[in-house]
């Protein structure tokens, strides 16, 4: 596979050599991968799995995403792999999609939660490939999203550093995250094919690449594992609600008048009303679901450290391809919901 190695500077690739020097010792480094960063460690390294548990503060039940360099490793650490899996990994890979199957033995307990599953990709970054061809091809990096459990994932190293900086010994910057999103995650049973986590990676263009339905079960049982399926994730500190179009200023400005700061978070093409006051702060964002999905962590980020009361964001449109957005900003909301405003 193209490591696309030229495009990385000298300096970067020392950095790189350290990180998969540290990593071979049982340390713990974020890096970045075009979905999100990932807090990774050496897959066979059980302290320094260890570690990446009470860094995110992490339940031990919730199994870690599995990178590896490239496609032809995925039968040293799967077995007994569906047709569907080769074919969506030859399609999609590198890229923000994760396929659940069953571990080789190669794969230990700690690193699935006792899963006889495991969850692999091919990250598309050039400094997670690098990172991978350095640690050799016997090795993997077992990493979640470099954000402490149950918050915002960093799309920035900047984010790794405000959240965790002390606790880990390297982080690889590699500037934003082009998706920004969290990969796809794929289940395969039978002749049923699952999306468990809506991400990256479409609905439908899974289902063009097999030419098959496929179950949407983000909710049902067999999701239960992933941490990203519990209602209450991806989140801010600052209230987080979500308001059709033609509310959401109706409700700053509500909030305004009661004293309380907000930051109105909008994709359309809403005219502006009259803010009166310095209590609301309008972002627009853009209104392609690839861009807008781009930049959500990012503005989540800056507007929860802002000193605001509320953090009121437009619904997105009921389309398909605003799926994984919809799906991360009813969890980001799911906390605050009962509090009314
Ligand atoms: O884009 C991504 O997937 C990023 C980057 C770093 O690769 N990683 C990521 O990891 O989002 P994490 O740990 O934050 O979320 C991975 C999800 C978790 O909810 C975990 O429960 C689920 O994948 N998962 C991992 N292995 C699984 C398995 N064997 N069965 C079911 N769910 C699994
Ligand atoms: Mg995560």
């Amino acid at each position: 596979m193209m490591l696309d190695k030229d495009k990385l500077s000298q300096e970067k690739l020392d950095q790189i050599i350290t990180a998969a020097r540290l990593m071979k010792t049982g340390g713990v480094v974020a890096f970045p991968t075009e979905t999100v960063y990932g807090l990774g460690a050496d897959v066979t390294n059980a302290t320094a799995i260890r570690k990446v548990y009470e860094i995110k503060q992490r339940p031990a039940n919730h199994p870690l995403i599995v990178h590896i360099g490239e496609i032809a490793l995925l039968k040293s650490w799967a077995q007994a792999i569906p047709e569907s899996a080769w074919i969506l990994a030859n399609h999609f890979w590198p890229g923000p999609l994760t396929l659940i199957l069953k571990r080789s033995q190669h794969i230990p307990d700690y690193v699935t939660g006792g899963q006889d599953t495991v969850g692999i990709r091919v990250p598309a970054h050039s400094v997670a490939l690098a990172l991978l061809h350095a640690l050799g091809p016997d090795k993997a990096i077992a990493a979640p999203s470099a954000n402490l459990y149950g918050k915002i994932s960093p799309t920035s190293a900047a984010h790794v550093r405000a959240a965790l900086d002390k606790k880990i010994d390297m982080i690889l910057d590699g500037g934003a995250c082009t998706i920004g999103l969290e990969s796809t995650i794929v289940g395969f049973n039978r002749d049923t094919v699952s999306v468990l986590r809506p991400g990256g990676i479409s609905v439908s263009a899974i289902e063009s690449v097999l030419n098959k339905t496929v179950v949407l079960c983000q909710n049902t049982k067999s999701a239960t594992r992933v941490s990203g399926s519990l209602p209450a994730h991806y989140a801010p500190t600052t209230p987080l609600r979500l308001y059709p179009t033609e509310m959401i200023f109706q409700t700053a400005r509500r909030l305004s008048a009661r004293n309380l700061r907000s930051v109105v978070i909008t994709w359309s093409d809403i005219d502006l009303p009259e803010l009166n006051g310095s209590n609301i702060h309008h972002v627009r964002l853009p209104n392609k679901p690839t861009s807008y999905g781009k930049h959500l962590y990012a503005t989540l980020h800056q507007y929860d450290h802002a000193a605001f009361d509320y953090i009121l964001m437009e619904t997105p449109p009921e389309l398909p391809s605003w799926l994984a957005i919809t799906d991360r900003l009813q969890r980001a909301s799911f906390s605050h919901i009962s509090s009314t405003i």
